[in-house]
């Protein structure tokens, strides 16, 4: 077995291992729905667009037989998705990519290193455990979807944030909100950088970024995808995967009020764009973010576990919001 850095050729055989691996693990989950969508090409090329320098493929022989992804935001990084085809599994190859990947990241200054998993896989927490990650917290998925008359409640409108969308601006305007993006990141974690995925999201034309300006000052962003993950899927999904505010002062009081300032503009500019549901992925620690979003009538439809490595846990600032999706 040889394990190698991925290239974007491996593209097909990845989506293949991944379904036929993932579909086998449902089943031994019991879930009763065990189909694994068929990811877009767009979505898996921006995977593997994201850092392979650190990403791995373990061959045979007949070729890949396992992957392991990984994605990194500054100080930041984490590995997914990771997968070995069924009748190569339990012979080391998942535990050797993972550690591959996490060698290659270790010496390059990152901060925060873990993953997101199934919590209803025994097998999996039992294999990261065995690896030295621990669990931080459960992501939540908070969807809500819209019909011909749904309201968009207007309570969050009393302390106005005002959002600006990337794709508006041009040339020098784009750079600035770019090192507002950096700026903001790294008030919210020291040497987190979302610029990366900003950009990424923009070249793979998944989606865009939104600013939010408080009197003039940019205290936040969100990272949306607009286009379908799967083959399958019809388009109309809003997937809110980052949202970060870090207002220069003010206690929890502001920064909920903030908070839900921006999930109404979000709402209110997507539905009227057309979209009929939108996605808000939520790490549990940001628990006034989750009641913000069940009061205005989003509903949790998933949930995964988040590990880190034990001498690279998360660390955000007191005073700040960060939605994130390790996935
Ligand atoms: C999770 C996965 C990548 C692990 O890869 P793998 O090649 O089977 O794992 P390894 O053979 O390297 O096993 C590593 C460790 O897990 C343990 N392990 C393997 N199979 C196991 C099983 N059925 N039950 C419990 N532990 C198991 C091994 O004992 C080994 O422990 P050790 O090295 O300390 O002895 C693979 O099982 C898989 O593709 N699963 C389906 C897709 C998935 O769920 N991916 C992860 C999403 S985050």
């Amino acid at each position: 077995m040889n394990i190698r850095a991925v290239h974007t050729e491996d593209a097909d055989r990845i989506r293949r291992i991944m379904k036929v691996a993932f579909e086998d693990e449902y089943r031994r989950m019991g879930q009763k729905q065990t189909r694994l969508p068929t990811m877009t090409d767009q979505l898996l090329g921006y995977y593997l667009d994201r850092t392979p320098e650190y990403s791995f493929v373990a061959e045979k022989k007949g070729g890949a037989v396992g992957f392991c992804l990984v994605c990194r935001w500054g100080t930041t990084a984490w590995m997914g998705p990771i997968a070995v085809l069924p009748p190569a599994q339990g012979t080391g190859i998942g535990r050797s990519m993972v550690e591959a990947s996490i060698a290659a990241l270790r010496d390059t200054g990152i901060t925060t290193l873990g993953l997101e998993t199934m919590p209803r896989s025994y097998r999996n927490l039992q294999f990261y455990s065995r690896l030295g990650l621990n669990f931080e917290q459960l992501t939540l998925d908070l969807s809500r979807v819209y019909r011909n008359g749904s309201e968009v409640d207007d309570g969050g409108e009393r302390q106005r944030l005002e959002l600006v969308s990337l794709a508006d601006g041009m040339g020098a305007e784009q750079e600035s909100a770019l090192r507002a993006v950096t700026a903001i990141s790294d008030l919210v974690s020291p040497g987190l950088d979302y610029r990366s995925e900003v950009e990424l999201t923009g070249s793979h034309r998944l989606g865009d970024t939104i600013l939010a300006f408080l009197d003039g000052t940019p205290v936040g962003f969100t990272i949306f995808h607009t286009e379908p993950y799967a083959k399958e899927e019809i388009h109309g999904t809003v997937r809110i995967n980052t949202l970060l505010l870090a207002p220069p002062s003010g206690g929890e009081d502001t920064l909920d009020r903030l908070l839900e300032s921006m999930i109404t503009g979000l709402e209110k500019r997507f539905v009227a764009s057309g979209f009929d549901a939108i996605i808000f992925r939520v790490p549990v620690r940001y628990r006034s973010a989750r009641n913000i979003l069940l009061r205005r009538g989003f509903a949790i439809n998933h949930s995964d576990v988040r590990m880190t490595c034990d001498d690279l846990p998360e660390a955000d600032r007191p005073g700040v919001i960060h939605l994130s999706k390790w996935e």
